[in-house]
């Protein structure tokens, strides 16, 4: 089942997707957060470019929305280059990398998405790209069928995986360079959403960036999109400008409480204590009930739940946390340690 959440990583549509766009950072210089992989970025990448190469292939991981395609493009402008995107699921075949690869140019940066999801076939048959810049391609079946050998330019592969332990050890250490982005503290989201403001000519209270900030799940891509809506509730039922006041009711009425949870996350939450007591609970089964996808669930909803302690993963399923019966007003059954061992 989809729904649009107001709080989810992915946009919700081609217009939305825009208006996010229009907000990325487009040089490391820009750039808010990640402190370290910024910098790490910027030595790799000078180094690369003062001895004319490219840069190692680089794994971006980390949950939905922080920025790993943002860092492609900006990878690929840093090295005056261009970038080609295309993301595991869509590649089916051997054959679908195979324009891609041969049209690569030395420096371009090929930016495949959701990497984790690569059939295996097409995976082996990047091995041979990345490591030696050349590929295997096999014409013909049987007895007639023949080991094509192809050179290819020397370009950058950015990889991005919001799973980095479902990659096979083969594709992982064909990358030279890691990076796991984290969630963003409140201050850095702060800074984010008033420099979105800026950009979108809308003036906006410290507090109220603040505010949005505290209800962006750490996620960058979720304080534009809230942003987004504060914005026209403030020039809609106020005077246009974002304050404090204008920014609780707007994300009132889009049901994004103050820990920036949404309908889907207290569903899920209230859905563990009512049914499963509080857990332990493993995700087939809040999958079953809650009707979605297991994948969604754990890419989307957990990771921000587990971060903040509302949840719990244990050998035995999902627990929900003492701080999420507070948030939720409810009084537990079993403090978390004794939920744990139940
Ligand atoms: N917009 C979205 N992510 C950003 C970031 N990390 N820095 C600045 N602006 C952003």
């Amino acid at each position: 089942m989809t729904r649009e959440r107001i709080v989810s990583y992915k946009p919700a549509s081609e217009e939305e997707e825009k208006f996010i766009w229009s907000l990325r950072p487009q040089t490391l210089d820009e750039y808010i957060g990640q402190e370290k992989i910024v910098e790490k970025l910027k030595i790799s990448l000078q180094a690369a470019k003062s001895r004319e190469e490219p840069v190692e292939h680089i794994l971006l991981h980390g949950p939905p929305g922080l920025g790993k395609t943002t860092l492609a493009y900006i990878i690929a402008k840093e090295m005056n280059s261009k970038i080609i995107t295309s993301s595991g699921p869509a590649l089916v075949r051997p054959g679908d990398l195979m324009g891609i690869l041969t049209n690569l140019k030395k420096f371009e940066v090929l930016f495949l998405d959701e990497i984790h999801r690569l059939p295996t076939v097409v995976e082996e048959f990047l091995y041979p790209a990345m490591e030696e810049f050349k590929i295997d391609f096999v014409v013909d079946k049987g007895p007639f069928s023949k080991t094509l050998n192809i050179p290819l330019k020397h370009f950058t592969m950015v990889g991005a995986t919001t799973r980095a332990g479902f990659l096979s050890a083969p594709l992982r250490d064909r990358f030279g360079i890691f990076y796991h982005l984290d969630f963003y503290p409140e201050g850095e989201l702060k800074q984010i959403v008033k420099r979105s403001a800026h950009i979108l000519g809308t003036e906006i209270e410290e507090e109220a960036a603040a505010e949005i900030a505290k209800r962006s799940r750490g996620t960058p891509r979720v304080a534009n999109r809230l942003l987004r809506r504060v914005r026209d509730y403030s020039q809609v039922k106020r005077d246009g400008k974002v304050s404090l006041n204008s920014t609780r009711e707007a994300l009132k009425l889009e049901g994004v409480d103050e820990a920036g949870l949404d309908e889907l996350d207290r569903k899920l939450l209230h859905m563990i204590i009512d049914y499963y007591k509080g857990g332990p609970v493993g995700i087939e089964a809040i999958s079953a009930t809650l009707n979605e996808e297991a994948d969604t669930l754990e890419d989307m909803v957990e990771p921000f739940l587990l971060k903040i302690g509302f949840l719990q993963r244990t050998r035995k399923g999902r627990v929900v946390g003492e701080k999420a019966y507070q948030h939720l007003r409810i009084e537990s059954q079993a403090g978390p340690q004794e939920a744990l061992f139940k």
